[in-house]
């Protein structure tokens, strides 16, 4: 089998390749990036080594899509994956839709022109951020938590926010693009008959991640504690009692592999993927694993509110688990530790993301 990895050298692109490459026997990878996000070009080599044929191509333009080599499915990791995308000013908004949509475009004829199969990971961005707003919290331990004596909206359960949660707008511009190119997706896959599986991510963290205060939040939280950089608990009060659950690379690989190999053509497209509550974290739980790893450093509190911030998200992966038999396996300490390693390791990490 052969597979296209799109966005081959951004973090996501890369830590699947090498799942994918451990785990399966005679699996050939092609992977392409346009090397646009900082610190991307220091995975090329990576890729080489582990025997993937890297082809520096932009999905934006229809020339380079034509000379990508015929595969089997396309595994598309390439986006611009930040919330606060197209925000910035003359251009931004622009530029997230040529990168988001418009590739996404040529994307679908190069898999209607092979026929290739198409997982596209889209993210729990696509939920309506007023919905995801009036979840009924509570705080408990420095973190918000679902309050379980209230009614709970449509889509969610103890279990964490699911695949029916409302997607009303406004999701943000980049959530916007991600449901578009869901619907496009999942239209090509119809009327063309190949095969898509779209996966809402939640948070997906671990060593290696490009980490910036907009995105990559764990790998940014743990570098920056390390190297007492600039680290603001932003907005619900100054407090950082946001939480986010987290989702290794490696388990969305098992994920991955199980589509891949499921040959039903109807039924459920879309799921949702996680870590799901028991690996979640606020930043000021997350500050105090840092405290412990790293030694003690203080963030400042910003009460300003952010554009797009939710005050907790956690997945439920209660689908994947009853089609796939799929299930989180590395805790989030482990996947701390992981990032944590990797600092440790790489001191100009922060400089390498464009931080
Ligand atoms: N990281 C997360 O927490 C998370 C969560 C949910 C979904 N996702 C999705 O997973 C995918 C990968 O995210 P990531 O965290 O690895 O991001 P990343 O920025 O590390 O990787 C994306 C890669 O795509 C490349 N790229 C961007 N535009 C391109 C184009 N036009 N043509 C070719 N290459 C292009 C970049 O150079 C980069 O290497 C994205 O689609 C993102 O939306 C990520």
């Amino acid at each position: 089998m052969r597979i296209l990895i799109t966005g081959a050298c951004g973090f996501v692109g890369s830590a699947l390749t090498q799942h994918l490459l451990e785990r399966t026997a005679g699996l050939e990878i092609v992977g392409m990036d346009n090397l646009i996000r900082p610190g991307s070009e220091t995975n090329r080599m990576r890729l080489e080594r582990m025997g993937v044929s890297f082809i520096h191509a932009d999905l934006r333009s229809a020339s380079d899509i034509s000379g990508l080599p015929a595969c089997d499915w396309v595994i598309d990791a390439a986006a611009n994956p930040s919330v606060l995308a197209g925000l910035s000013g003359t251009g931004a908004s622009r530029r997230l839709f040529e990168h988001n949509i418009g590739a996404l475009g040529n994307l679908l004829d190069y898999c209607r022109e092979h026929r290739a199969g198409l997982i596209m990971l889209s993210s729990s961005r696509v939920y309506s951020i007023p919905s995801l707003c009036a979840i009924p919290l509570s705080v408990n331990n420095d973190s918000f938590v679902l309050d379980r004596t209230a009614a709970l909206p449509r889509g969610l359960t103890e279990n964490g926010i699911g695949s029916d949660f409302s997607t009303a707008a406004p999701v943000s511009l980049y959530g916007a693009t991600k449901l578009a190119s869901e619907v496009m997706a999942l239209e090509f896959g119809a009327a063309f008959d190949f095969p898509v599986w779209i996966i809402r991510c939640g948070v997906l963290a671990g060593a290696g991640q490009f980490g910036t205060p907009a995105q990559g939040i764990f790998a940014y939280w743990l570098n920056a504690h390390l190297r007492h950089r600039p680290l603001r608990y932003i907005g619900f009060g100054g407090t950082g009692h946001q939480a986010r659950d987290a989702l290794h690379p490696r388990d969305l690989a098992t994920l991955l592999t199980a589509q891949m190999r499921d040959g039903r053509a109807g039924g459920q497209r879309i799921y949702t993927a996680g870590g799901g509550p028991a690996n979640t974290m606020s930043l000021a739980q997350l500050t105090a694993w840092c405290d412990e790893r790293f030694g003690p450093y203080a963030p400042a509190a910003d009460m300003t509110p952010r554009p797009y911030d939710v005050p907790w998200m956690a997945m439920d992966s209660g689908d994947a688990k009853r089609d796939f038999g799929w299930s989180v396996d590395m805790k989030l300490t482990s996947v701390l530790e992981e990032i944590a390693q990797h600092a440790e390791a790489h001191p100009e990490w922060l400089e390498i993301s464009g931080s």
